[in-house]
């Protein structure tokens, strides 16, 4: 077992084994931290930034610096909550989400962020870009118009030689996540129901399994993101 470590988020003293990833950290010592892009047991990469926060006076994802002894982190600033909203923002005008027609309302971390950040309409403008819908595979559709880019599938989804079965495809504005042409073969129900799992948004969803979960039962219907922090 690694040393135990003193650290303080907001002034809060909080202690964790050292080289824990702050989020991790703040978790364990019940604060939350938003993320998106990270996934507990892969390796982060800090795609999103929303789990952004100061550490003397620097601006750093949490999911991604571990913890120090000493460290003193701030993370529910004023500042640092507009960040976050922004990006939130911005990552539902950059796409196309139209939350009551998505099999994934309740359960999408996205919406539920909107929520916890109260975004009502936001301030920057739609590009409602021109994104097709890939309904190929004999076991998921992925649907480009929700995709945040997080690499959550590509990291996540494996096949038993651990090559992953999601990958770029393109350059620039024409970049998307893709199921890979050949690996994407061995999808099978068992890794699209992982996938769709895995992804926090409604992006990947299983062919033929529409609203199994009614609306009002769904993870944020009753516990707002975050929550299940709280000790
Ligand atoms: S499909 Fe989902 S998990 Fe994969 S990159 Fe897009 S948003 Fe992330
Ligand atoms: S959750 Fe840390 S960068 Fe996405």
């Amino acid at each position: 077992m690694s040393e135990l470590i003193k650290f303080k988020i907001d002034g809060t003293e909080c202690m964790a084994e050292s080289g824990t990833y702050i989020v991790e950290a703040a978790r364990q010592n019940g604060i939350y931290i938003p993320t998106l892009c990270n996934m507990p047991g892969v390796k982060p990469k800090g795609a999103c930034r929303i789990c952004t926060v100061r550490i003397n006076g620097r601006l750093m994802t949490s999911c991604t610096t571990p913890v120090t002894m000493g460290m003193e982190i701030e993370s529910n600033t004023e500042q640092i909550n507009e960040l976050r909203k922004s990006i939130v923002e911005l990552l539902f005008v950059s796409g196309n989400h139209f939350c009551p027609a998505c099999e994934k309302s309740g359960n999408c971390e996205l919406q539920a962020l909107g929520y916890y950040y109260q975004m009502m309409v936001p301030r920057f403008p739609y590009d409602f870009p021109q994104k097709g819908v890939d309904a190929s595979s004999p076991y998921i559709i992925k649907d480009q118009n929700r995709c945040i880019m997080c690499k959550r599938c590509i990291k996540a989804i494996r096949d038993d030689q651990g090559r992953p079965l999601f990958a770029f495809r393109n350059r620039g504005n024409h970049l998307e996540v893709v199921l890979d042409e050949d690996l994407g073969k061995q999808m099978t129900p068992e890794l699209a129901e992982a996938a769709m799992n895995a992804c926090p948004v409604g992006s990947i969803l299983v062919k033929e399994k529409g609203f199994v979960q009614p609306i009002g039962q769904r993870k944020f219907d009753h516990k707002p993101i975050g929550s299940d922090v709280a000790v």
